[in-house]
């Protein structure tokens, strides 16, 4: 991997699927990048066995071990300036963070949530979709502003939602149609530098984005 590669830390809480298809991206060049270092506020986040049998560096810094959330941030910035990141990936990190971290890593700090933002910030989203009756739901990728869930949105991919769909299926239907795609696809982007933010505007092959991206679209533009 040349040096230009973008150094990419991702944060995490849990089970780590996004982790895994970042992992899987980089190995095979889809993204020209490489992970320096996985960090979970969770000393038992499967994602930490993905990154251990990737061979890369992970940290546990558990937020509970610090008196206030701008001590755990603070803690986060430093394990994080350790890693000298191009790009950080909140992927799946169960974290508020400060406005004070948003704002230094402003523009390199991106998340994955999961339904259609700005519908159903937030926790339980798959469960809201259900409860509101969507017919469609599925996954943002975003740049993290100090709103939460509420920073200039990149990418958005959808699904439909079955009657016989539960909390279970879609959220399934999501990750697997969805998420593993639009994560890995957007970090493509940042390290070829077609994606960059400026102010509150996302700027996609140096044009400002009006509304997000949808995978559908760019799929079918790729087939046709
Ligand atoms: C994903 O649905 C992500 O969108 C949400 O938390 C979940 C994490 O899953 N924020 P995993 O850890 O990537 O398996």
């Amino acid at each position: 991997m040349p040096d230009s590669a973008a150094r990419i830390a991702v944060l995490i809480s849990g089970q780590g699927r996004n982790l895994q298809a970042l992992i899987e991206a980089c190995a095979d060049q889809r993204i020209p990048g490489r992970i320096v270092g996985v960090i979970s506020n969770r000393a038992d986040a499967q994602g930490l066995e993905r990154a251990r049998a990737a061979a890369i560096p992970t940290h546990t810094l558990s937020h509970t071990d610090y008196p206030s959330r701008d001590h755990f941030d603070a803690a986060l910035t430093q394990a994080l300036a350790a890693l000298r990141p191009d790009f950080i990936v909140l992927a799946g990190f169960m974290r508020v963070l400060g406005d004070a971290f948003v704002h230094r890593h402003a523009g390199r700090l991106i998340n994955i949530h999961p339904s259609l933002l700005p519908r159903h910030p937030g926790l339980h989203t798959h469960r809201r979709a259900l409860e509101a009756g969507d017919t469609e739901h599925g996954a943002t990728v975003h740049f993290v502003t100090e709103r939460l869930d509420g920073g200039p949105a990149i990418i958005q991919g959808r699904v439909s939602v079955m009657p016989e769909d539960t909390e279970h299926t879609l959220s399934e239907r999501v990750m697997n149609g969805v998420e593993l795609r639009i994560l890995p696809q957007t970090l493509r982007w940042l390290a070829c530098a077609t994606l960059r933010l400026n102010g509150d505007q996302v700027m996609f092959h140096g044009r400002a984005l009006s509304t997000p991206l949808q995978l559908e679209a760019l799929e079918d533009a790729f087939r046709s």
